[in-house]
């Protein structure tokens, strides 16, 4: 299956694909991690994301486009890829589409998570990460059993530094500006399934399951 997962920052996407991936048996490509595991190792793409994402901006179109190029062509995508925060402006889908096209491949379905802004700030606060696994916990909605350790793991949990109020804020504004239009790209399309990403984990998936035809739960 070939599934792009949408939604602001926040609404759930990265913690719906850690199911997903696993019971559609693709990978999970998420442009964000891909940026932030370069940071990390301090390469040439590291470099170019960083100042953007601690401004809570954009990574440039052409930078973003050409990382997705390469991975969409790796082996493993063949037969199915969830993308998750890519695209996220008009150019990028466009050239996302060209490169489905150039590969023989079609998009299944869009799922677009929506959540009012007004719970986003709370989410993104209060959100901690598994240094080791990447495993996404939530402070109130989804703590781990131990504060300060992964419950699947037991590695070091850490909060995303972009996830400060004043960084989040920006963000939640770069998306209503460049990446809410991208809604009605994919509806025009008939590609676009509106789920609602306000209620717990549990029913998000479950609802996200039914608009796909597959028993995720
Ligand atoms: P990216 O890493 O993609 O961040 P984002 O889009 O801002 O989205 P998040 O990862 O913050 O949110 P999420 O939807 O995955 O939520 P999660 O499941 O973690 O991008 C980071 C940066 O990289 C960008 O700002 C940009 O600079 C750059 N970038 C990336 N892609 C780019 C692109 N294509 N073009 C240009 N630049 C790009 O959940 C959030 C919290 O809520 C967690 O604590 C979780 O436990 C909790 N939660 C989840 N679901 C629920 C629920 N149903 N109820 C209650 N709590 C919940
Ligand atoms: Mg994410
Ligand atoms: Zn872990």
């Amino acid at each position: 299956m070939k599934l792009l997962l949408m939604g602001p920052p926040g609404a759930g996407k990265g913690t719906q694909a850690e199911v997903l991936t696993k019971r559609l048996q693709v990978p999970h490509i998420s442009t964000g991690d891909m940026f932030r595991k370069a940071i990390k190792e301090g390469t040439e793409l590291g470099k170019k994301a960083k100042q953007f994402m601690d401004e809570g901006k954009l990574v440039p179109d052409e930078v973003t486009v050409g990382i997705i190029q390469e991975r969409l062509a790796e082996s493993d995508c063949k037969n199915g890829f969830l993308l998750d925060g890519f695209p996220r402006t008009v150019a990028q889908a466009e050239a996302l589409s060209k490169i489905l096209n150039d590969f023989d491949m079609l998009l299944d379905a869009v799922v677009n998570i929506q959540v009012p802004r007004e719970n986003l700030i709370e989410r993104l606060t209060g959100r901690r990460i598994c240094r080791n696994c990447g495993a996404t916990y939530h402070i109130v909605f989804n703590p781990p059993s131990n504060s300060v350790k992964c419950d699947v793991c037991g590695g070091e949990l850490y909060q995303r530094s972009d996830d400060n109020e004043e960084t989040v804020a920006n963000r939640l504004d770069v998306y209503e500006k460049q990446t809410a239009p991208l809604v009605q790209y994919y509806e025009q399309q008939n590609v676009l399934n509106n789920i609602n990403g306000d209620q717990e984990i549990k029913e998000v998936l479950k609802e996200i399951g039914e608009r796909l035809g597959r028993d995720l739960v």
